[in-house]
């Protein structure tokens, strides 16, 4: 049997074009990486390529996060982190000042989290005064960070990577992961200099846009080649694999299908709403931070939609609703914060090691070639 093999993996140095989508805000956006150091290392222990998303944390933690990795595994990982393409002019200002500006100028949203606070019986919770960890000074703290440790890949979580990051980082031999949802978006990547490209359908978890995988896939392959393209949004078993690589792809990206893993850091309410939850329990808002974000169903995103508020850009919006998701997590109501998963999470039903999840993508996948090569075309009149 042909093994599962693409020039993507001579590329990263990995032995799977299985790549762990970089996932960091876990559950409702808290610095708990849903893809912690153990899950990162078991990926790329396993012959996939880990990458540590660790966006919400801050530089010390970062670098903290890239060094346990390497104290993990010998093998290739990534790191991945948002680079917002519009940040809210923020200056040096701490949490604490920006809510301040937001309550003079925008109350409606103010109220609309206090109100929600009250509702559910929430308490009031102090916010520790930091600078936010997406704005333009943290992100700038986080690359010199990723350069520091010369960490091999880094994914672009949103936007295209700009050129502070790009030079350096092709100067030292990193290869950059950019992140399209759209043909547009691809042409910005091949711009900006991304090496490889992740084609991302609606169907993802996290922060998501409006066009299928199906239908997306083999229009940035095109438009980019020969650059390889990852395939993300809904890849959750072998026949996805099988499927994105017929679409053109040369790897997966894959998010989700890691959440049921042993190795994830994410709550159990969280874990749970994806082995149990249907696909089309998992819906869109741009509730938590003024994105297009696809998490679980809840009472909190419903109230949002009804709310006739806009979503305020990058931090503000974050800034807005972190009263409303801490006290829900001090208090153990986990169903209030923004769980984020795809609308694959409908088809996985049980947790495992990673290692397990990963070898299952491969081999399922072999045998879906395989299989296609006896099927396809195998019918006599
Ligand atoms: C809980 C969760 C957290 C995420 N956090 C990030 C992140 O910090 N950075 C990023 O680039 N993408 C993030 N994403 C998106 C994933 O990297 C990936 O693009 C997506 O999960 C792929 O689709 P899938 O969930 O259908 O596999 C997150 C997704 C989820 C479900």
């Amino acid at each position: 049997m042909p093994g599962l093999r693409t020039p993507l993996c001579d590329l990263l140095g990995i032995e799977y074009p299985i790549v762990l989508a970089g996932m960091n805000n876990g559950s409702g956006g808290q610095s708990k990486a849903a893809t912690p150091t153990e899950l990162v290392a078991a990926v790329s222990n396993a012959g996939g390529l880990g990458v540590l998303g660790y966006g919400f944390n801050n530089a010390q933690e970062f670098d903290e996060g890239i060094r346990r990795v390497r104290s993990l595994t010998d093998r290739p990982f990534g790191v991945d982190f948002m680079v917002p393409a519009k940040f809210a002019e923020v200056g040096a200002k701490t949490n604490n000042e920006l809510r301040k500006d937001i309550e003079r100028d925008y109350p409606a949203h103010i109220s609309f989290v206090r109100d929600l606070i009250h509702e559910f019986n929430l308490p009031e919770v102090e916010i520790p005064d930091e600078r936010p960890s997406n704005s333009e000074p943290s992100t700038r703290e986080k690359v010199e960070v990723m350069l520091d440790n010369k960490v091999p890949v880094f994914a672009c979580a949103t936007g295209e990577p700009p050129q502070y990051i790009v030079e350096p980082a092709h100067a030292q031999g990193m290869q950059i992961i950019g992140m399209t949802g759209a043909v547009r978006h691809a042409a910005r990547q091949m711009a900006a200099g991304s090496d490889i490209i992740t084609a991302q359908g609606t169907e993802a978890g996290g922060h998501t846009g409006n066009i299928t995988s199906f239908v997306l896939i083999p229009q940035i392959v095109d438009y980019v080649k020969p650059r390889p393209v990852l395939a993300a949004g809904g890849i959750g078993s072998g026949r996805h694999v099988a499927a994105a690589m017929a679409l053109g792809a040369q790897g997966v990206w894959v998010g989700t299908a890691f959440l049921a893993s042993e190795e994830t850091n994410i709550e159990q309410t969280h874990q749970e709403t994806i082995l149990a939850g249907r696909s089309e329990q998992f819906t869109t808002s741009k509730f938590r931070d003024g994105m297009t974000v696809r998490a679980f169903d809840d009472e909190i995103k419903r109230a949002w939609d009804n709310s006739g508020l806009q979503p305020l850009p990058m931090p503000l919006m974050s800034i807005v609703n972190e009263p409303l998701s801490v006290a829900a997590r001090q208090t153990g109501r986990f169903d209030l914060i923004s769980n984020s998963a795809g609308q694959v999470a409908g088809m996985v039903t049980e947790r495992r090691p990673a290692k397990d999840i990963l070898m299952s993508l491969v081999e399922e996948a072999e045998e879906t070639i395989e299989q296609l090569h006896t099927n396809v075309g195998a019918v006599t009149t």
